[in-house]
């Protein structure tokens, strides 16, 4: 795992650090990166000395700014760059993820930033970072679970507003449509998230892992089916106990 080029990959203490790390290209995500993080997730997956993980991105100017726009230009057309996207279920594997996961975001968070930061369970970003998806404009659809993920955090309305408009967000409207759970000041951003890491990495990660699972799970589920499954979870909790 020691090869990455596009990602770096750090543990420290109970805590996974996956940094983006294109930053003259604003991280833009690009196989390459697609193929990085596959391989690191399943890593963070099964590595019991990571409890909780860190998302950021290298540089001051972006957290990620979509969609590598050059591999668009090398292919016959955006929708064939897609395509060689669905090898892999990159989207797939980062939302089953069964450890708590923050996501750190600066300046930038446009098309597969946002759509990665909606993978993440927390979003905490700078007071002067930039929300949209500008697939609409390039005449795609966000492919990388945007279109499910989106409105199910912020509500359809919001979600069908910004996906059929192209319009960007700043962080205040971001945060009131709830796409994040905290603003702070630039300075302020990694010391944030490895505060709130380093709280939650002393819970019991069976607890973590049926919590994420009872909420994701369940969001798809009905209100009956939902308790259901809690009541499932909860008594695999206790068994363990
Ligand atoms: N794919 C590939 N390269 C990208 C990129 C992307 N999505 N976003 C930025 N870059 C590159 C730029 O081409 C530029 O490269 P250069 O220095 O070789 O010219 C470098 O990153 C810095 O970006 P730049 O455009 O100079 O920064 P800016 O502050 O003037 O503008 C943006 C920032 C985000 C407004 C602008 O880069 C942009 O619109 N990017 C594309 C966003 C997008 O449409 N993403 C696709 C979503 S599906």
């Amino acid at each position: 795992m020691s090869d990455f080029t596009v990602i770096i990959y750090e543990k420290k203490d109970g805590v996974g650090y996956v940094t983006l790390n294109r930053p003259d290209r604003l991280n833009a995500y690009n196989i390459k990166m697609r193929d990085e993080l596959y391989e690191v997730l399943a890593a963070i997956e099964v590595d019991p000395d990571v409890k909780v993980v860190i998302f950021k991105g290298a540089g001051e100017k972006a957290f990620c700014a979509g969609a590598d726009l050059s591999e668009f230009l090398t292919s016959e057309s955006p929708i064939l760059a897609r395509k060689a996207r669905w090898e892999r279920d990159i989207w797939g594997r980062f939302l089953n993820v069964s450890k708590p996961i923050i996501a750190a975001m600066q300046g930038y968070v446009l098309g597969s930033g946002i759509e990665i930061s909606l993978c993440c369970d927390i979003r905490i970003c700078t007071d002067d970072a930039q929300f949209g998806l500008p697939e609409i404009g390039l005449g795609i659809i966000p492919a990388a679970g945007g279109t499910q993920t989106l409105p199910r955090m912020i509500g359809r309305g919001p979600a069908l507003d910004v996906l059929l408009s192209g319009r960007w967000m700043k962080a205040a409207e971001a945060k009131k449509w709830k796409l994040v759970n905290q603003l702070v000041s630039r300075s302020e951003l990694l010391p944030t998230a490895q505060r709130l890491a380093d709280k939650i990495k002393g819970y019991d990660p069976l607890v973590m892992k049926c919590v994420k699972q009872a909420v994701t799970r369940g969001m798809d589920m009905t209100l009956a089916q939902g308790l259901e499954h809690e009541a499932k979870l909860s008594a695999t909790v206790a068994a363990m106990k």
